[in-house]
């Protein structure tokens, strides 16, 4: 009896013990709650949260970074400090397609035009940060006037940092690589909206002619032998290999700005092997997501004869590894265009004025090129399932598109412009009146001030892609808003979703959903939208485009590190062992390559 009095006090000293270091640890939680940014944000739950963390972390172990380099602050003087420390005398050299600035002949002037493009948007704080060397094709009807005898000329203009070299393609060129194969064949065959890819043999030709073109042009702009080259896009699949092949020293860095599809969709393309081939030229591809980076992997693993190091995310192909790793891209932060712009209330007095939209409707904006990726039509469904849902909103809502021209020729692009057109026009007959417009719809380039005011005065903004690797206009529209208003309406379809989670996350497709949503979104109070907002603007500013550079530097300067000592121990192996796959990858693990 007195044993089993001893014991139940000894349970009751055990219970009271674990009681009050539970009430200890709950105090210290919600202490440290109280004074996290986290915590001032009722709106957006905690799971999220740590999911979000939990993905971050993944993301950083998938690609052999360091969760401390979440750490870093990223801005240009970390790109500049990387390159002078850890690759020193390194000559950076972009290539892609598009320029970063266009000179144009208008009335007789030479006028200036940045085109639309997240490419540029993201690479140019890049190559200024970098001084580097910018090589595209001059586009441009003015681009010839302005270039000295080398094809250079000095930007961006009034304050120049770094050197755009613009190669010329003859009209018969940039039809077949541009026209055709980049845009009528692999465009269509990376993004799922159900758009025929076309390949033809002339175009595949011009393609590779242009590739050809890029790569004589990289090996004369390259002051040693030893350049870090970055390749942008879909433009150039065989240029990393025409450029390993010439400079085999160089560590080339390719970026696929588009998704990449499933290797049973690949296998359509009548070039599958060569592309590969090409890309298999680069020291490391890149791309939006881990996902796309699978999928490239499952293509090359099911039509190349390779090998895959998948813990080290790796292929070796043709005695050389190429890394294959996701880089989120971003924008620059903070955005040096909100300098110049005006307070959010002047901004909206500005735009409303502007396109003529009542101060009694709420205003929700779409900013793009004009391409049927995009999801604009849909959008289009979805305002119309608004108000056949939800009469109450006819009036109340008017939707503003900014759609840039884009690849106006093809004959897909030419139908999609004509059905927005007639699609707003239904919408305004059926919903509209004398001084009501609902759908705005303005099929013209907008300079980045402009679309930077027009994010400014939205109260919704709507990303609702069919499919896209990243979109940079999410990330540019939390961007502007440093009032902390403003709802993001974000395609599950874009790579942004993964980043931008307290976004309200739609299924284009889905027009019923989608007008609920937007509904939800006119409704939202002010609170509600400063929790997720300050949440989206924490992600952008923490993962900003410096933040994707200085990874892939930092991934180039671990493989420089790699090959100085590859080619010291092949030297004293040679003899021995002869040179095989089992020991570079060896050799990269004592260097701490993962
Ligand atoms: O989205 C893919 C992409 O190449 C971007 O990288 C770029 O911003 C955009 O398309 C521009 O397309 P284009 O140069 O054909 O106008």
């Amino acid at each position: 009896m007195i044993q089993y009095g001893v014991d139940f006090l000894w349970v009751l000293i055990l219970i009271s013990l674990g009681l009050s270091a539970l009430a200890i640890f709950v105090s210290i939680f919600q202490h440290r709650r109280r004074h996290s940014k986290a915590a001032s944000m009722p709106a957006v739950g905690d799971d999220v949260a740590s999911e979000a963390a939990r993905q971050v972390m993944r993301e950083f172990e998938k690609n052999g970074q360091s969760v401390d380099a979440a750490l870093v602050t990223w801005s240009p003087e970390t790109l500049r400090k990387i390159l002078t420390e850890d690759l020193p005398d390194a000559q950076v050299i972009v290539v892609s397609n598009r320029e970063p600035y266009i000179h144009n002949e208008k009335n007789g002037e030479v006028e200036l035009v940045v085109p639309a493009s997240g490419l540029v948007a993201a690479l140019e704080p890049i190559t200024r940060a970098c001084a580097g060397t910018w090589i595209a094709y001059g586009g441009g009807t003015a681009d010839r006037e302005v270039v000295d005898s080398n094809d250079r000329v000095q930007v961006p203009p009034g304050n120049p940092s770094y050197t755009l070299r613009r190669v010329w393609l003859t009209e018969e060129e940039y039809q077949g690589y541009y026209l055709g194969f980049a845009n009528e064949g692999l465009w269509p065959l990376c993004h799922i909206a159900f758009t025929r890819p076309i390949f033809r043999d002339s175009d595949w030709e011009a393609y590779e002619a242009a590739n050809r073109k890029f790569a004589d042009t990289v090996v004369a702009e390259a002051r040693n032998e030893r350049p870090i080259v970055l390749v942008q896009d879909y433009h150039f699949a065989l240029l990393p290999r025409m450029i390993r092949e010439r400079l085999p020293e160089a560590i080339v860095i390719t970026f696929w700005h588009i998704p990449w599809p499933n290797s049973e969709v690949f296998s359509i393309c009548p070039w599958r092997e060569r592309i590969l081939d090409g890309l298999l030229g680069s020291s490391i591809i890149g791309f939006h997501t881990q996902f796309h980076a699978n999928n490239f992997t499952e293509s090359v693993d099911r039509f190349m004869e390779s090998r895959i190091e998948r813990a080290d995310a790796a292929v070796s192909y043709g005695g050389q590894t190429t890394l294959v790793h996701a880089y989120p891209i971003s924008i620059e932060w903070p955005a040096e265009m909100l300098k110049a712009l005006p307070s959010v209330e002047q901004s909206q007095q500005h735009i409303r004025e502007r396109f003529g939209i009542p101060a009694d409707a709420k205003l929700c904006v779409g900013v793009e090129r004009l391409d049927y990726t995009k999801g604009i039509l849909d959008r289009f469904h979805a305002l119309e399932e608004l108000f056949i849902r939800h009469p109450e909103t006819i009036g109340k809502v008017v939707f503003l598109q900014i759609a840039a021209p884009s690849r106006g020729t093809l004959p897909a692009y030419k139908q999609l412009h004509e059905e927005c057109l007639r699609f707003a026009e239904e919408l305004n007959e059926r919903y509209g009146n004398e001084t009501y417009r609902p759908v705005v719809l303005v099929a013209q380039h907008h300079s980045q001030k402009d679309v930077y005011e027009i994010y400014r005065a939205a109260d919704i903004c709507l990303v609702t892609s069919l499919h896209d690797g990243m979109n940079l206009v999410a990330k540019e529209f939390v961007a502007s808003r440093d009032d902390e208003q403003g709802v993001l309406l974000l395609s599950t379809f874009a790579g942004a979703s993964r980043e931008l989670l307290e976004a309200l996350i739609v299924n284009p497709y889905d027009a019923a959903m989608m007008s609920e949503t937007m509904l939800q979104a006119l409704t939202m109070g002010p609170e509600e939208q400063r929790g997720r907002m300050r949440r989206m603007r924490d992600i952008v500013r923490d993962n900003n485009v410096y933040r994707w550079a200085g990874s892939m530097l930092l991934d180039a300067a671990r493989l420089r590190k790699r090959d100085e000592l590859d080619r010291v121990t092949a030297l004293s192996d040679r003899s021995v062992n002869g040179d095989n796959v089992v020991s570079m990858f060896e050799r990269k693990q004592a260097v701490g390559f993962r």
